[in-house]
C-alpha cells in the first residue's frame, strides 16, 4: 500500500526539494505536489520526472492556501484518488516585507497562520484514516520565542511580521498536538534552516542570500527521516537541522 504525501507550496525550494527526495526514496511514495499556480507546478513535476531518477509517483494538485474553496476541493479530490493521506506537509510560507505594518503583517498571516490552519482542517479527517499519520509545518527559527528574547536586532528590516507569524504557526502546530495527539497523529514542527530560497526575493543574490544560504535537498532529508520513523523521539518538538530549537 502506498504512502501517500501532500506538500504545500510544492514547486519551490523546500517543498520541490522534498518532493524530489521523498519520490526518489521508495517505489511505496506518492506525493502530491500542491500549490496555486499549475503551470509552476506541472512544470515542476514534469522537471523531477524527466530527472529519471523517482521511484515513487508524483501527483499535481490544486490548492491555494488563500483561498478556502480550493483547500476543500483539494481534500476532496485526495479523498475520491486515495481515500486517505498519511503525512501532510504544511509548507507553503510567504517573508512579506512590505514597507507597511498593515500589509505584511496581514499577508504574513494569513499565508503563514490562517492557510496551514485551513489546510490541516481540511486533511485531517483524510489523515486520521492513516494508520500511522503524520502532520509536519514548516516553520523557522526566527518564529522561536525563546530565542528572540536574545536578539538584539533584526537580520532583515521589516522582518517581524514573519516572525510573529511563525511563532502562532508553532502554537497552531502545538494545538493539534494537544487535540489529535490521541488519536495517533503525530506532529512535527521543522525548520529547514537558512537555504536557497525565493522567499527573500528573486535575485541572485536574495535567492542565495548573499552566498550564504545551504542546500534545500539537506532539509528535505530531514522531513523524510520524519516520515520514516527515524525522529520520533522528536514528535512535538521543535526540529532544526542541527537539533531541537526552543519555542
Ligand atoms: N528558505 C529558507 O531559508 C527558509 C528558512 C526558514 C523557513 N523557511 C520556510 O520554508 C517554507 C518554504 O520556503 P521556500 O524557501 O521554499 O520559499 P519559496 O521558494 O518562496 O517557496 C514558497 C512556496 O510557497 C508557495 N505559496 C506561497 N503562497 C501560497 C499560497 N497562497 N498558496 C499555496 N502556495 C503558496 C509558493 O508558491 P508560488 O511559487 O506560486 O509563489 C512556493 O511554492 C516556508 O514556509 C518558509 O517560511 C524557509
Amino acid at each position: 500500500m502506498p504512502t501517500i504525501i501532500l506538500i504545500t507550496g510544492a514547486n519551490s525550494v523546500v517543498g520541490y526539494a522534498a518532493a524530489k527526495v521523498i519520490a526518489s526514496s521508495s517505489f511505496e511514495y506518492y506525493v502530491l505536489m500542491a500549490g496555486r499556480n499549475m503551470t509552476k507546478v506541472d512544470a515542476a513535476r514534469s522537471e523531477l520526472e524527466a530527472s529519471g531518477t523517482l521511484k515513487g509517483k508524483l501527483f499535481s494538485i490544486r490548492l491555494d492556501v488563500m483561498h478556502e474553496s480550493t483547500i476543500k476541493q483539494a481534500a476532496a479530490n485526495v479523498e475520491k484518488q486515495f481515500g486517505r493521506l498519511d503525512v501532510l506537509i504544511n509548507n507553503a510560507g510567504v517573508g512579506n516585507r512590505d514597507p507597511d505594518l498593515d500589509t505584511r503583517l496581514r499577508a504574513n498571516f494569513d499565508t503563514n497562520v490562517v492557510g496551514p490552519a485551513l489546510v490541516s482542517q481540511a486533511f485531517r479527517p483524510l489523515l486520521l484514516k492513516s494508520t500511522n499519520p503524520r502532520s509536519i509545518y514548516i516553520s523557522s527559527g526566527s518564529g522561536s520565542i525563546e530565542r528572540a528574547a536574545h536578539r538584539t536586532k533584526q537580520v532583515l528590516p521589516n522582518a517581524e511580521s514573519y516572525s510573529v507569524s511563525k511563532a502562532a504557526l508553532n502554537m497552531l502546530a502545538l494545538n493539534e498536538k494537544i487535540d489529535y495527539g490521541a488519536q495517533g497523529l503525530k506532529v512535527f514542527v521543522f525548520c529547514p534552516g537558512f537555504v536557497v530560497s525565493n522567499i527573500r526575493g528573486s535575485s541572485k543574490e536574495e535567492r542565495s542570500g548573499g552566498g550564504m544560504a545551504g542546500d534545500p535537498d539537506v532539509s528535505a532529508m530531514m522531513l523524510r527521516d520524519m516520515i520514516e520513523e527515524r525522529r520520533d523521539e522528536d514528535i512535538g518538538k521543535f526540529i532544526h537541522r542541527d537539533g531541537i530549537y526552543p519555542w
